[in-house]
Parts: C-alpha cells; sequence; structure tokens
C-alpha cells in the first residue's frame, strides 16, 4: 500500500517563490510545503546581488521597466514586465515586515547597481541577500499553524485526474522518500511549482544540485506547454578554482567598481560594449568566452583591488570570506573567473497568476515563463519576480479552492509490480555527466546548426536508456534527476533548433543577427511515448 497524505494546497518547493505562496494564502487553507533536501536548499539561500525594486525618487518604474526590456532583447511580454515592476516596492515592503533590514547607508536604504540597470535600485543585506531572505520565508512558514514544511521527499510526477475529453486537472503527485526508499501519494486540491531551475544540465553551474528542472519536466510530461527554453543566463563570473566549484561572484562587485582583466592586467570589455564591465550579462558573458577562447587561457580576473578595503569588507563579506579559505584576499588579488550557467529563462508557459495550461496547477520562480524575462534576464529581477507571483498566485488559488467543489478522485497506489532494484547504477552516474558534458560543449555560450544536431541525436540516445531503465528498475533519486534533465535537455535544444537568429542569451554563428520578428518558442507537450515516460497509473 503506498503512504498517502492529503492537503489544500501542494507546494513542490521552499525557495523564495514556493513559501511565498505558502505565506500569502489564507489561514484556513491546509499547505504542505516539500523540499528535496533541507528547506533552505536551492538557488534563493544563494542570491547574492539582492533585489530590484524602486524605492528612490530619482528611479522610476518607467525605467526599471526599460532596463527589463532592453536586457530581454524584444522578447519580454511588457504586461508582465509592467505587473513585476509596479509591484516591486510593495514586495520589499512585505519583506521589510517580516523582519528583513536591507542595508543602508547614512540612513538612506543602499541601492547597489548591476549590469544593465541604468539606476542603483539593488536592495540588498551585504552579499547575503538570499540568506536573510530563506532564513524569514522560513522563519514565517513556521510560525503558521496551517503550514507544513517537509524536508528530503522529491516530487516524482503530477497526478491528473481526467475532467472533460480535452481538460485534465492536477489532483495531486507521487512523491519519493530516499530515507525510506518509497514512493508516497500526496493529493491535493491545488498544487504549486516552485522546484526551481536547471542550469544543472550545464557541466558548469553557479546553481545548487537540487536545480535539476523537475518542475519543468514533471509539467512537460503532464500535457503543460514550455516557453523560451533555449535561454539559458550564464553568468559572467563564476569562480575559478578547483577547490571551490561552483562559487557565484556577484554581479554587484563589478557595479561597485570591480574591473575585468586578461592575464596580463589589461582590460577588455571597452572592446565590446560602451556599458564596459556593466553591460547585460550575456554581453559580458560572451566577451569572457571570447577572450578565452581567442588566448587560450583558462580564465580572466576580476580585480576590486583599487577599491577601499573598508567598502570591500562592508558589502562583500561572504565572498571575502569564503576566498580567504582558499588562499585568495580580494582586497590584494585579482579574482580568477569564468561564466556558467545561472538562470533558466525559459519555463513553464503561465498568465499573471501563475496558471498552468492545466486546471489546478501553478508554476512560480525559476520553473515558470512568465514573460518577464524574455531572451535575457536582468540581474536582481528574479528574487522579485518570485514574490510578486507567488502573491498574485496565492490571491487566485484561494479564490480557486473558495468557488471549486473538491473532486474527491480515487487515486491508484504507485505501481511497482514490474520492476526490480537495479544492480547497474553505473548507467546513471555515466549519463549523467556525459549530457552535463555535451550541454556544455555543444549548446553552451555559442552554438550552431551542427553543435545543437550532435547534442540532439545523444539526447534521443539518452532518452532510449534512460526510458529503459526506468521500465525495469525501482526509482531512486539520481534516476528521476537524471530523466528530468534529458526532458530539459530536449527542451533547449528544441528551442535552439527553432530559432534561426541569434538574440539575447542564444548566440548561433549560423545566425548571427536578430531577425525581425520577435516571438517567443512554444512547445507543446511531448506526443511520443519515450518522452512521456510516465507510470500509467499517473493518469486516474
Ligand atoms: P529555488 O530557490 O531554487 O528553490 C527550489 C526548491 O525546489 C528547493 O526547495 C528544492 O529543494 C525544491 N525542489 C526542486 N525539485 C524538487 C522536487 N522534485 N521535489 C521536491 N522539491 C524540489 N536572483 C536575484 O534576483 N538576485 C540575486 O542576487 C541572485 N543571486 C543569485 C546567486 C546565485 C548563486 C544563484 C544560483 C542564483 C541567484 N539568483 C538571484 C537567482 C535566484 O536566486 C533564483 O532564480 C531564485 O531564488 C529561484 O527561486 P525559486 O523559489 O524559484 O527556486
Ligand atoms: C549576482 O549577485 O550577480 C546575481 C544576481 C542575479 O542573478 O540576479
Amino acid at each position: 500500500m503506498t503512504l498517502r497524505h492529503e492537503t489544500d494546497v501542494l507546494v513542490i518547493g521552499s525557495g523564495a517563490a514556493g513559501l511565498a505562496s505558502a505565506i500569502n494564502l489564507p489561514p484556513q487553507v491546509r499547505i504542505l510545503v516539500l523540499s528535496k533536501e533541507d528547506m533552505k536548499a536551492g538557488s534563493t539561500n544563494r542570491a547574492q546581488g539582492g533585489i530590484a525594486a524602486v524605492t528612490d525618487q530619482d528611479d522610476s518604474t518607467e525605467s526599471h521597466f526599460t532596463d527589463t526590456l532592453m536586457a530581454g532583447a524584444g522578447l519580454c511580454d511588457p504586461e508582465a514586465v509592467r505587473f513585476v515592476v509596479n509591484h516591486g516596492a510593495a514586495a520589499v515592503n512585505d519583506l521589510v515586515s517580516m523582519g528583513i533590514q536591507f542595508d543602508t547607508h547614512k540612513s538612506e536604504l543602499h541601492r547597489t547597481k548591476e549590469g544593465g540597470h541604468s539606476h542603483r535600485r539593488v536592495l540588498h543585506v551585504a552579499d547575503a541577500t538570499g540568506k536573510v531572505i530563506a532564513a524569514t520565508l522560513i522563519a514565517e512558514a513556521n510560525r503558521r499553524s496551517n503550514i507544513t514544511l517537509l524536508n528530503d521527499r522529491i516530487a516524482v510526477e503530477l497526478i491528473l485526474q481526467r475532467v472533460s475529453d480535452e481538460a485534465k486537472q492536477v489532483v495531486g503527485a507521487y512523491v519519493y522518500d530516499p530515507a525510506a526508499d518509497r514512493v508516497e501519494c500526496i493529493r491535493a486540491r491545488s498544487v504549486v511549482l516552485a522546484t526551481g531551475g536547471a542550469s544543472k544540465v550545464y557541466l558548469y553551474t553557479s546553481n545548487p544540485d537540487t536545480c535539476t528542472g523537475d518542475g519543468i519536466a514533471m509539467a512537460w510530461r503532464a500535457g503543460c506547454r514550455l516557453s523560451n527554453m533555449e535561454f539559458n543566463q550564464f553568468h559572467p563570473t563564476c569562480l575559478y578554482h578547483p577547490d571551490a566549484r561552483s562559487f557565484l561572484i556577484s554581479e554587484a562587485v563589478r557595479g561597485e567598481g570591480g574591473k575585468l582583466r586578461l592575464p596580463d592586467g589589461s582590460t577588455f570589455m571597452q572592446r565590446f560594449d560602451t556599458r564596459q564591465e556593466l553591460a547585460s550579462r550575456d554581453i559580458v558573458a560572451r566577451a569572457i568566452d571570447y577572450e578565452i577562447k581567442r588566448l587560450g587561457i583558462e580564465c580572466v580576473y576580476l580585480d576590486v583591488t583599487d577599491l577601499a578595503n573598508a567598502h570591500v569588507e562592508k558589502h562583500f563579506p561572504t565572498i571575502l570570506e569564503r576566498l580567504l579559505e582558499i588562499g585568495i584576499d580580494i582586497r590584494k588579488d585579482p579574482i580568477p573567473v569564468v561564466p556558467a550557467a545561472h538562470y533558466t529563462c525559459g519555463g513553464v508557459l503561465v498568465d499573471q497568476h501563475g496558471r498552468t495550461d492545466l486546471d489546478a496547477l501553478y508554476a512560480i520562480g525559476e520553473v515558470a515563463c512568465t514573460g518577464v524575462h524574455g531572451a535575457n534576464r536582468l540581474a536582481s529581477n528574479s528574487l522579485l519576480e518570485c514574490l510578486v507571483y507567488a502573491k498574485s498566485a496565492a490571491e487566485h488559488i484561494a479564490e480557486w479552492l473558495a468557488h471549486t467543489p473538491d473532486s474527491e478522485p480515487d487515486i491508484s497506489d504507485w505501481d511497482e509490480s514490474q520492476v526490480t532494484n537495479s544492480d547497474e547504477n553505473v548507467v546513471l552516474t555515466h549519463n549523467w555527466m556525459e549530457l552535463r558534458r555535451f550541454m556544455w560543449d555543444y549548446v553552451g555560450i555559442v552554438r550552431t546548426d551542427k553543435r545543437l544536431e550532435r547534442a540532439a541525436n545523444r539526447i534521443n540516445m539518452l532518452k532510449g536508456e534512460v526510458h529503459e531503465f526506468y521500465s525495469h528498475y525501482r526509482i531512486n533519486s539520481d534516476l528521476i534527476e537524471l530523466r528530468n534533465l534529458i526532458n530539459v535537455a530536449e527542451a533547449i535544444v528544441n528551442g535552439a533548433q527553432w530559432r534561426k537568429e541569434s538574440r539575447g542569451l542564444h548566440f548561433t554563428l549560423d545566425y548571427p543577427e536578430q531577425g525581425h520578428d520577435a516571438r517567443p518558442s512554444i512547445q507543446c507537450p511531448p506526443a511520443d511515448p519515450l518522452d512521456v515516460l510516465q507510470p500509467a497509473n499517473a493518469i486516474v
């Protein structure tokens, strides 16, 4: 018998998007929030730079709107951008009312600058903004008696109920408990996907291990459309050091005056953009990639040695301390940096309430594609988007719950009658590495038709192998994530092959110019049974 839980709203993910959704729901609604590791797992806890919002009289929402559109290279949905920037100050006030104290300077909020912003508008708590936001949201959720937080559960598959020949409604999820090595069933009247991004599909990433695109893959398999998956953002400056992988050096470091240099000490950004170090991320990442390939070097350097020590110590204590641990004193030494996969701009297509194509299923945060980021996200707009859409979704869910009768679905047990324990997990570890390497080499910062075709061929092969594995063996965490990453890789390559132009983060040598017609790439759910890869009992 499959263990069963029941709740009103199942929130899959405990980052800014998931916790803010839960906190904004009314107190009479029972909510279960899952995380596949502890509650702090995910990107939110790692956010450094801060949250972009207009809080200064010299700034304006019009300017934030224009900067976001400029970064997005013609693909942002202007309505979605207006919605987010107009709610920026309110989102910040919500955080302040929960107890967050953003940094100040002479009794004014201190606003830092990041690439693509024409004003100083990024509020922050030194360089550990995400850590403070995560801790505050967790504490707030813990205070609410209607919210239950459950660690170490990996959602495997959404459970669907047919409501008509065409329409399906989500009624819960199957969830794997690695400690007990069993699949449980969580029945819910509404499900919020808040599983974060998918940058682990690349070999080098700033993201934590949780970012395997689980929500994107689950939603796609269940019948939701995806949008703009080809736009994966590469952050220009991740630390390049064998003992400290996946550590970001915040863009705020350049915002406060940090300079990018080649190994001989010369600067180079002036050759690529008049905004130099503060050009938008796609431009800076491509410039670094170009110089690394041109000179055959391993990294470039980010130099803050010209800044006052006190300024560095005050604004970047986390970066300073982390690098001192590996013998780099950023007050005296330049920091070795390379670009790395950082943010999934595409995702599950949603409307202004985070509604997906399936009834009762919402997607919030990095898992979603709201239209705010277009072809390239403006720095520090992500936390803002998480909070604004979480609130809007919570309002919609509350209405929906109040006016929709419970469908009382009859959900089958998870079916393990056809599978055994695997004695060949090497297939999983090998395929994980292979996937992440060829995605980096063929579907990275600079693409070509040939490279994309090579990646597509390999994805097809891996899909077959993983399908076979999934059909014969009991699931485990690695298999769940690998299967999701393969779906995500396929969606990225599909989008990239469809886009016969270079735009924002998608740059291809075969079509180096931006086309006249700006169109999002929208992918329907897969029809091939090999793509679907879901147990027969997932539809009730
Ligand atoms: P996450 O915070 O990633 O949370 C995802 C949650 O989903 C986790 O709890 C995870 O355990 C859970 N999960 C995933 N899959 C499953 C599953 N199958 N079952 C159960 N649970 C699951 N943005 C900014 O705006 N400003 C910044 O300064 C900034 N700095 C950044 C620095 C770094 C190093 C990184 C990596 C990102 C940064 N970003 C920043 C981006 C931003 O942090 C993220 O986009 C945002 O936090 C995503 O929030 P989220 O709630 O959507 O997902
Ligand atoms: C950073 O601090 O550079 C990350 C900001 C972001 O990803 O928005």
